[in-house]
């Protein structure tokens, strides 16, 4: 070997250990890939806060995403978590998760793949239960990870647990018993999954990103915002050019628009139990608010974002239009 080659040779060898020295310092989040239609178009529903038996206009919601899930032949349901009330699952073998999903999103339209998160009352019950494979064996459609990343051709999707960010839920565990298990110690697990959702997005070179998190972000419902959502996840958000922040948690339909990037705040926790009635002072940035039940759908092009909140009814509330390069249009109705 030339002297020449002994030192590319050396070169190659310190790459190869920088690099697996970066693939291990960040545990890399999950990545799943989901095909696009043959027109290279993708459309989703989201539905949030919604498990409980068919209760509360459950069924009702689920009638309406059939139909419209047909109408827009859609690739997939997210749901933004709280999956069961009122303590989430038991066990695997809790009839819960037949009773409030499998015998009730039973339109041919939604039998598609889900991507679930967990919510807070998801964690007051066995929070492994819902993110066993024993449930995608019972119902294929369910796919409920902590955090998680969903690839297409025309949109990166950042599913984030952010149940653990939220003090009250630690500080007074007494009261609220979360099965913590997996997430502790907290620091850590907070920090770990903040650097790789930071890299994540980072690393995404798609058309459109979207974050999917159980907990709001900027909210005009009940619960309002999350403060420590804003102080630790919003930022990292408003510097990697995210499109959409959707999630439950506030029993609404809701859009704002943040007031320090193009991104768009989209409050889908309707799925159930709704009405509560106690709506918080409108501010900067508000588009659209509605107490009642219902959910939201999306349909992605390369260049156009379409999104859409219905009631009980299959009703259109609001609509909103993304387009790159981020003009946005939109229109109450
Ligand atoms: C079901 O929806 C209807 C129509 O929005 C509403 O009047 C009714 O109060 C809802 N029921 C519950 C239990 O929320
Ligand atoms: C970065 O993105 C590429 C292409 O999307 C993917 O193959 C790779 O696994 C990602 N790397 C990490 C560490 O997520
Ligand atoms: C959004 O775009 C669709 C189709 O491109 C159009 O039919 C609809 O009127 C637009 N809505 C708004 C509010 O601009």
């Amino acid at each position: 070997m030339s002297m020449a080659m002994g030192l590319l040779w050396v070169v190659v060898c310190m790459n190869i250990v920088l690099l697996s020295f970066v693939s291990v310092s960040t545990a890399e989040l999950q990545r799943f890939e989901h095909p696009v239609k043959p027109d290279g178009s993708l459309s989703f529903l989201a539905v949030g806060d919604w498990g409980r038996r068919g209760g509360y206009n459950q069924s009702q919601v689920a009638f309406q995403m059939g139909k419209i899930g047909a109408k827009l032949n859609v690739d997939f349901v997210i749901s933004t978590g709280d999956n069961f009330y009122n303590r989430g699952l038991t066990s695997v073998n809790d009839p819960t998760f037949l009773k409030s999903f499998t015998e009730i999103y039973t339109a041919q339209s939604l039998q598609k793949q889900w991507y679930l998160v967990l919510g807070n009352h998801d964690y007051r019950g066995n929070a492994l239960a819902q993110l066993s494979p024993v449930l995608r064996k019972m119902d294929s459609r369910w796919l409920c990870l902590r955090s998680y990343l969903v690839n297409t051709q025309v949109a990166d999707f950042f599913f984030i647990d952010t149940n653990p960010f939220v003090d009250k839920y630690f500080l007074r565990q007494k009261y609220y018993k979360h099965d913590w298990r997996g997430v502790l110690p907290r620091k850590e697990y907070i920090s770990n999954l903040l650097k790789d959702l930071d890299f994540a997005l980072r690393n995404s070179s798609a058309k459109w990103k979207v974050v999917v998190g159980h907990h709001t972000i900027r909210s005009l419902g009940s619960h309002g915002d999350t403060k420590e959502v804003v102080d630790q996840i919003l930022p990292i958000l408003e510097a990697n050019n995210v499109d959409a922040y959707i999630n439950g948690h506030d029993h609404c339909l809701e859009h704002l628009s943040d007031t320090n990037s193009q991104m768009q705040f989209l409050t889908s926790g309707g799925g159930s139990k709704a009405w509560k009635g106690d709506i918080k002072a409108k501010r900067n940035g508000f588009k659209f608010y509605y107490d009642g039940q219902g959910f939201l759908s999306a349909q992605l092009t390369e260049t156009d974002a379409e999104f859409a909140f219905y009631d009980m009814f299959g009703t259109v509330l609001h609509r909103l239009n993304l387009s790159k390069p981020n003009k946005i249009l939109y229109n109450s109705m």
